[in-house]
């Protein structure tokens, strides 16, 4: 149909017939001549409709006069140099004047053009004009590169791509499970899998040595701009091996996809530390050290303080007093500030206590605080000190519960760290290792594991484990960059008798455990070699790497944040007669 791609053109084409197909990016027409740009997956060249042209024909004229956004084209015409050259686009220094305009599709006038943003809705509804941008196409291009870079590296050393079952068993991942109902099976229900977890472990079980797969999971969770219901893992698994040996590899693997897709050296090592380091440092699991910002822990400093918010927490047990020192704060207006506090009230803050610094030199004189009246000056020189605050420079504070503060001082470093121009232009990359094996749930009254039940402790004796389980730290990790969890994994437990303590310290009891994952408990009674893995999140991946803010950007059809799908209308109600055929019956209210 074609003979080249219109994006492709350039100046070695001039003076040959070339015929190009595409979509009708604009026409302009100036009356004696027509410009019509021709797009197509590779890129845009401009085409020329004029009356003098070799064939000379008015019939050229009159079809690019009639073009709309969007029609779909056939071009036969000569390649010749450009009198405007056009630096913007790639094809800009050569044009194609044509000399047969064929109208294979009519458009009819669009809901928008890619040329416009309508809002995500809109763009979600028509997903196909959408998709049709450069921009989409570029960021869609650059998944595929992953992808196929990650296949590469992956081949070439002996990873076996094996699919696991989409209709299974629940796989526990911390999130709820989609159910399918099993029509052979009234009141029974396959799930979706969280991950493809177990199956890859019983595969390292069954011989295999090194696993991987591009794989969709599945979890019914809140949905944000890194989350999706369904999202796609690159899901790895390798026996016989500790953490450094899958951290090594992984590292490697993604230092090489980064070059190979972008051109992005990351570093090499990568820094690593461990979570309560990141906690203390930077409120986060996922610190994005692209911000420089630090906290200072005080509550040793304001123990003896007149200011209660303070005292309380620092005298208290299992709290913390965080100062943020936050470059060039001073300039940020009361009104600013009342938003931070705002902000930071989001994630849980009951109030954010400031200190702008004008002059560090005159002391007491040189700050401005509700909250200055409270500290006594060798209290205010010791938290000056402490945090290294500088003329200019403001000072914000956070007392509470260590996770609260932690969390909304982690998310306040953030939000200051974008608003006030502090985040580097840059990649950083960072292994976050020893979590906690366990988070003690409120609501549940009962642990819950903080990778996944699968995860192998720190500790081999499962006594000790037992007797500090608040405080066992787990041989999983995750992999950071730019404050974006991009992969987690583990070691995992490879044998049975620590398998169903785990369990029993999760509050799953004898019976549930067998109902359950009674397959994985025989599975590791015949010989399971030590094993561990870790799966990265592709979707993620690709939208940082597209510069994408949303992982929504480089999924081609995604769901809203109230998980719909806005072309095709899903999820939508089903008739009764096939929701018989599965047993299933919908409650009312
Ligand atoms: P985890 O739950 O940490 O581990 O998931 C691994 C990676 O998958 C990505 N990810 C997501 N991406 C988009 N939308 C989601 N809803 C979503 N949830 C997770 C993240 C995350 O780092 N089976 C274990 C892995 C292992 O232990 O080997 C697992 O699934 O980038
Ligand atoms: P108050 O005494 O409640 O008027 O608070 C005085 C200042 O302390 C205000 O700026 C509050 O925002 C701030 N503040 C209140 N609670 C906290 C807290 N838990 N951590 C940090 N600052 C707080």
């Amino acid at each position: 149909m074609r003979t080249h791609f219109c994006g492709l053109i350039d100046e070695s084409l001039i003076g040959q017939t070339v015929t190009l197909c595409g979509w009708a990016d604009v026409a302009r027409d100036m009356g004696h001549l027509v410009f019509v740009d021709l797009r197509d997956h590779e890129g845009i060249i401009q085409v020329v409709a004029e009356p003098s042209d070799a064939a000379g024909n008015a019939e050229v004229l009159k079809a690019a006069a009639d073009i709309g956004y969007e029609d779909c084209l056939r071009v036969t015409g000569t390649v010749r140099a450009r009198h405007a050259v056009n630096d913007k686009i790639r094809t800009g220094k050569v044009e194609v004047l044509a000399e047969k305009i064929e109208v294979l599709n009519k458009a009819e006038p669009l809901p928008f053009h890619h040329h416009e943003n309508p809002g995500e809705d809109i763009r979600l509804k028509y997903r196909y004009l959408d998709l049709r941008s450069p921009d989409m196409q570029r960021k869609m291009r650059i998944r595929t590169k992953l992808v196929s870079a990650l296949r590469a590296w992956l081949d070439a050393r002996g990873f076996q791509d094996i699919e696991t079952p989409i209709l299974t068993k629940a796989t526990p991942e911390g999130a709820r499970d989609f159910l399918v109902p099993a029509r052979m099976h009234p009141g029974e229900f396959y799930a979706l899998p969280q991950s493809p977890q177990l199956f890859k472990q019983i595969l390292m079980m069954a011989g295999f040595d090194r696993y991987y797969q591009i794989a969709r999971c599945f979890r019914d969770e809140a949905l944000r701009a890194d989350r999706q219901l369904e999202f796609t893992q690159l899901d790895m698994e390798f026996a016989w091996v500790e953490e450094r040996d899958v951290q090594d590899a992984v590292e490697d693997m993604v230092r090489h996809v980064f070059g190979e897709v972008i051109g992005v050296e990351l570093p090499d090592p990568f820094p690593r530390m461990t979570y309560a380091e990141a906690m203390r440092r930077f409120g986060s699991d996922k610190p994005d050290l692209r911000i420089a910002m630090e906290f200072t822990d005080i509550a040793e400093l304001v123990k003896q303080s007149e200011f209660k918010v303070f005292t309380d927490v620092a005298n208290g047990d299992g709290g913390r007093v965080i100062a943020l020192r936050a470059p060039g704060g001073a300039s940020l207006s009361r009104k600013q500030i009342d938003e931070l506090g705002e902000y930071a009230k989001k994630f849980g803050a009951k109030g954010l206590a400031w200190m702008k610094v004008e002059d560090v030199a005159k002391g007491r004189d040189g700050v401005s605080s509700p909250i200055a009246k409270f500290l006594d000056d060798p209290t205010l020189a010791a938290i000056i000190d402490a945090t290294g605050v500088q003329s200019g420079d403001a000072l914000f504070f956070g007392a509470a519960d260590a996770r609260t503060a932690s969390d909304f001082m982690g998310a306040l470093r953030l939000k200051l760290g974008k608003d006030l121009g502090l985040v580097e232009d840059s990649w950083k990359p960072l292994w976050v290792t020893d979590f906690p094996m366990f988070e003690w749930d409120d609501d549940a009254q009962r642990y819950v594991a903080l990778h996944h039940p699968f995860t192998a402790p720190a500790v081999d004796s499962i006594d000790d484990l037992r007797a500090n389980a608040g405080t066992a730290v787990s041989r999983g990790y995750d992999m950071v960059l730019n404050g974006n969890e991009i992969g987690g994994g583990s070691i995992r437990i490879h044998r049975p008798a620590m398998q169903a303590a785990v369990f029993d310290l999760l509050g799953i009891g004898a019976d549930e455990q067998q109902a359950k994952f009674g397959f994985l408990l025989d599975a590791l009674k015949y010989g399971a070699p030590p094993h561990g893995g870790i799966a990265f999140g592709i979707d993620r991946i690709a939208a940082l790497m597209a510069g994408s803010e949303s992982i929504r950007d480089v999924i081609a059809f995604p769901k809203t944040t109230s998980a719909q799908c806005l072309m095709t209308g899903a999820p939508s109600p089903i008739d009764d007669a096939q929701l018989a055929e599965v047993h299933v019956g919908v409650r009312s209210e």
